[in-house]
């Protein structure tokens, strides 16, 4: 019997809930010990763990959050002894981590001290190695039925509205969300816009005669010759900015140009809220049950990831690379072109 333990890191995503109860439904099954961090590497600094019961975990998959808490606040640079020997203390054969690119470069200097598999997670879609991760799928669809639900305001009052999603660097959320809602606008941080382009555009379909135009901009859009809209900073996280006021900029930016009525609408954390899409259970349950299996075998080390159209194994370094970001010329961004949206 093993002693294996269970972190989920950063900010949480749709399917980690399903991560967490397909391992540990595994593990438990099999007569291993599972043993819960909580809330991420602060569960180490302050010793909070608590051993995990079948009870704990029945039906955690359909739920949003994390059952055991996470923190995106704390990384461990400068803290590195301190977080060895708070993990030795915990006298574990190895740990399951769920994370984003804050928790794996968090998780780099310790490769050869901790028995490690790693499972990507991030809403963004932006973390490295993998093709795509959970939570993703209904991040997406959070912007999706917004969109589709604005564009009756839009129309009933000749509207623009302006819809912020999530993406600080990558535009993954925007793209998918604007697309699956055929948004007549997708902003994306990778392809810096075209100022007087955006309006000229905006400016003839006013002249056509619509009534509501929708646009989906990433919150680290910005025009080509301007900055991203940081509006704070959280001390001591490993990806310290948190952006904001984007949607708001443009909205009055566009009224002013156009003189067509411009509202903005921030979807913020209710795209990490939702309950998880049936592609991110089957992502879920499929990684959950692989990084469980891989802690029974002793293959350390490695990771789940997702890669042409299956979920297989990797070296965990894999996941500690540069951010994946929308190449500027990807094929969707050719496929909204095509349908006449401006991207
Ligand atoms: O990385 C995930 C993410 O949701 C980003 O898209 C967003 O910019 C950030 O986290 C928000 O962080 P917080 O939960 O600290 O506001």
């Amino acid at each position: 019997m093993n002693r294996i333990g269970l972190l989920t890191g950063g900010g949480d995503a749709p399917g980690l809930n399903g991560i967490l109860e397909a391992a540990c439904r595994v593990l438990l099954r099999s007569g291993h010990e599972v043993i819960g961090i909580r809330d991420g590497f602060e569960g180490i600094f302050n010793e909070r763990t608590r051993s995990i019961t079948a009870g704990d975990i029945e039906n955690l998959h359909s739920q949003a959050g994390t059952f055991l808490g996470t923190s995106n606040k704390s990384g461990t640079a400068g803290r590195e002894a301190e977080f060895l020997e708070k993990y030795k203390k915990l006298r574990l054969d190895g740990v399951i981590v769920a994370g984003g690119d804050g928790t794996f470069s968090g998780l780099k200097a310790f490769e050869k001290d901790v028995r490690m598999i790693g499972v990507p997670k991030t809403i963004d879609n932006d973390l490295s190695g993998t093709e795509i991760t959970f939570g993703y799928d209904t991040a997406c669809s959070v912007v999706a039925d917004a969109v589709d639900a604005l564009r009756a305001t839009a129309d009933a009052h000749r509207r623009i509205i302006v819809v912020e999603a999530m993406g600080r660097t990558a535009g993954w959320i925007a793209l998918g969300g604007g697309m699956a809602s055929y948004a007549d606008v997708v902003l994306l941080p990778e392809r810096p816009y075209d100022q007087i382009k955006l309006v000229e555009f905006v400016k003839a379909r006013q002249a056509e005669g619509q009534r509501g135009l929708l646009i989906v901009a990433s919150e680290g859009a910005h025009a080509k010759d301007g900055n991203a809209s940081v509006a704070f900073n959280v001390a001591g996280a490993p990806q310290a900015e948190r952006y904001g006021g984007f949607a708001w900029s443009l909205a009055r930016f566009l009224e002013s140009e156009t003189g067509w009525e411009a509202r903005h609408v921030v979807l913020g954390h209710l795209q990490r809220a939702r309950q998880p899409t049936p592609t991110d259970r089957f992502l879920t349950l499929a990684m959950g049950v692989e990084a469980a299996r891989m802690a029974m075998e002793g293959a350390w080390g490695q990771c789940t990831v997702y890669r042409s159209g299956t979920v297989m194994r990797a070296p965990i370094t894999d996941l500690m690379g540069p951010a994946r970001l929308v190449p500027p010329e990807h094929r969707w961004v050719k496929i909204l072109q095509s349908l006449g949206s401006f991207v």
